[in-house]
Order: C-alpha cells, then sequence, then structure tokens
C-alpha cells in the first residue's frame, strides 16, 4: 500500500475514484482537491460568502468517509479547494476539465472542442503537481485526452515513464463488451486493443481481438465488426447523448484505476495507453495510445505489434488528428506566455 494517492477533480469521475480507492484500500491517505463551487463576482457579499465555504472536494469526502464504517476501509481523505491536500502523493489521478455535453440541438461537440477550456484548467493542474507533488507518477484522463497528457508534459516534463494518458484501457474495454455482447459470450472472454488518439478515429484493432485465444473473425462476420467498431469509436458519444448531463464516469474512473493497480502491485501489465513516442510506430514527440507494460517504473516499456496494411492506415489518420490538437496547444501555450 502506498502512503498517499491525490484525484484532481471532484466530478462525476473524481467522486468514483475516491470511492474505489477508498473501498480498494490503496493508499494510506487519498487526496482530493477541486476548487468548485465557484464564488460568482455577481452575487450579493453574504452569497458570496456562503459559497465560498462550501467545497465540493469536502462534501464528497465526508459522505464517503462516513460510509467507511460500514465498508470497512481505514484510509483517510484529505480534501479541499486548493492543491495543497496533494503534498506528499506518489500518485496523481488527474480528471480536472469540463466534459462533454450534447448541445441543445443534440448535436455533440468532439473532444477536441473542449481544448480551450480545459488547457486553462490543465496549466492550474500543472502548477499544483509541480508544488505539491513534483515526483508524483500521474495518470491523466481529462479531455481532450492526449492533448492535455501532452500538456501536461509541456509543463512538468517529468520522466517519460511517469505520465500517462488514460483512453486505450476504457476504448478497449468498450470493444470487449460489444464484442462479448453481440457473440453472447462473457466478457473476460474477450481481449481487444485500442489504439491512437481517443477520438472518433482510434483504432480498434481487429487482428489483435480474441475470444477465448481465437480470432474474433470466427465468431462475427465482417459487417458485424465494422458496426462494432464504428460504436466503439463514437462510445464515448453515445453515453453523453444518453446522459445529457456529462460524459461517462464510471468506465474511465474503473480504467484509470485498472492502470493505478498494475502500477502499485508492479503488475507487469500489457495494457493501451496514452504514452510518449520516441521513434515506435513512426511517431516522435507526441503522446499517443500504443499498448505499453505498466509497473511499477509506471510506463516500463511500449510494445510494437504488427498490424495490417489498413490499421496502419487508420493508425496514421488518428496520429494526424492528434498532431493537429498537440499544434493547437503549442499555439495557445505560446500566446499565453506572450501575454
Ligand atoms: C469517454 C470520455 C470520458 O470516452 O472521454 O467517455
Amino acid at each position: 500500500m502506498v502512503n498517499k494517492i491525490g484525484v484532481i477533480g471532484a466530478g462525476n469521475i473524481g467522486g468514483v475514484l475516491v470511492q474505489e480507492l477508498v473501498r480498494r484500500r490503496l493508499a494510506k491517505t487519498v487526496a482530493v482537491t477541486d476548487p468548485a463551487p465557484f464564488v460568482n463576482p455577481n452575487d450579493p457579499p453574504e452569497k458570496q460568502a456562503t459559497t465560498q465555504k462550501q467545497s465540493v472536494a469536502q462534501g464528497k469526502a465526508l459522505d464517503i468517509l462516513e460510509a467507511t464504517p460500514i465498508i470497512g476501509s481505514d484510509v483517510a481523505i484529505e480534501a479541499g479547494r486548493d492543491y495543497d491536500v496533494l503534498a506528499g502523493c506518489d500518485l496523481v489521478i488527474n480528471t480536472a476539465g469540463v466534459p462533454r455535453k450534447a448541445r441543445p440541438d443534440g448535436t455533440m461537440p468532439s473532444r477536441e472542442e473542449l481544448l480551450s477550456i480545459n488547457l486553462k484548467v490543465t496549466s492550474a493542474v500543472a502548477d499544483g503537481i509541480k508544488k505539491y507533488c513534483p515526483n508524483a507518477m500521474v495518470i491523466s484522463i481529462a479531455n481532450p485526452l492526449d492533448a492535455i497528457v501532452y500538456t501536461l508534459h509541456r509543463k512538468l516534463n517529468p520522466p517519460k515513464n511517469k505520465l500517462v494518458g488514460m483512453a486505450g484501457v476504457l476504448d478497449s474495454a468498450r470493444y470487449r463488451y460489444f464484442v462479448a455482447d453481440a457473440i453472447g459470450v462473457s466478457v473476460e472472454n474477450v481481449e481487444a486493443l485500442v489504439l491512437g488518439g481517443h477520438g472518433d478515429d482510434m483504432v480498434p484493432v481487429r487482428s489483435c481481438c480474441r475470444v477465448a485465444g481465437m480470432p474474433v473473425e470466427q465468431f462475427l462476420s465482417s459487417a458485424e465488426l465494422d458496426a462494432i467498431e464504428m460504436r466503439t469509436r463514437k462510445a464515448g458519444g453515445e453515453v453523453v447523448g444518453l446522459l445529457g448531463t456529462g460524459s461517462a464516469f464510471v468506465s474511465p474512473a474503473i480504467s484509470a484505476l485498472e492502470m493505478a493497480e498494475a502500477i502499485l502491485f508492479d503488475k507487469k501489465r500489457v495494457t493501451a495507453a496514452c504514452v510518449l513516442l520516441e521513434g515506435e510506430y513512426g511517431v516522435d514527440g507526441m503522446f499517443v495510445g500504443v499498448p505499453v507494460v505498466l509497473g511499477k517504473n509506471g510506463v516500463e516499456k511500449v510494445v510494437e505489434t504488427q498490424l495490417t496494411d489498413a490499421e496502419r492506415k487508420a493508425l496514421d489518420v488518428s496520429v494526424a488528428g492528434v498532431k493537429k490538437t498537440c499544434a493547437d496547444v503549442d499555439k495557445m501555450l505560446a500566446e499565453t506566455a506572450a501575454a
């Protein structure tokens, strides 16, 4: 058990993370920080004073702590509006940022459209990590996933093994669920790999999908797999459309916990994750989802796998999308520095 794990953001994903970290007893202390609720400067002074005393992080923490006698966990929680609660964290999971929400006309913004607002949030996140736990391992979930991880890299410049984005575990889990459901077998029987950026052009790798070790094509037709892969690419948006109030939160949190456990228990787990590539898959200097080994040193290895020509081409398209968003990050960071 490590000493302390931090969660940045006490929204829906942050809440599930804190609850599960406490329930699974993954650290002696769990820290959670969130500046919400925000004080509205147009409110009367008494209302502003009341809001200033509130804290979503402390409220969620207390709610979870009051359940600990029932679940039998003595994990402590430190919570507050400020980043100082992160002091001494060994591992930090970043969820901070606004989620996608369907527009009033029902259309769906892309994750990339969140960039300008979430870039500002991420700058504050990076400052908080730098000040209070500069040596922590970081798992980031906020969107647009690949660009936010790249932003953290630009701001913190940590050793490459210590910064990783969570998307591949979630996207692969969605692919696995859809395949298991279509065939009518246990989800535990399906292995899958989704590579590339965490956008609608992510790459479900059919040649890597296995059902109890057998190629998925033995079970489903090419047309059925095409439909499943298309649904996988758009699965985040499907949940956003159904919820109407925000994006998926249970599956992203559980996916990040799988990565955290791989690191905390030195599992050497092979899983898809967004990491800095330096030549692997022909990509240099960008964060993209690829298979990696996760262990006590974080990202211990990038695994290069054989792709079909079509999969390779699809990965190139996805990487080009990530490149464009990272160029936007570079531009926005340069504008902030010049201001
Ligand atoms: C999703 C968001 C969390 O894919 O990126 O559901």
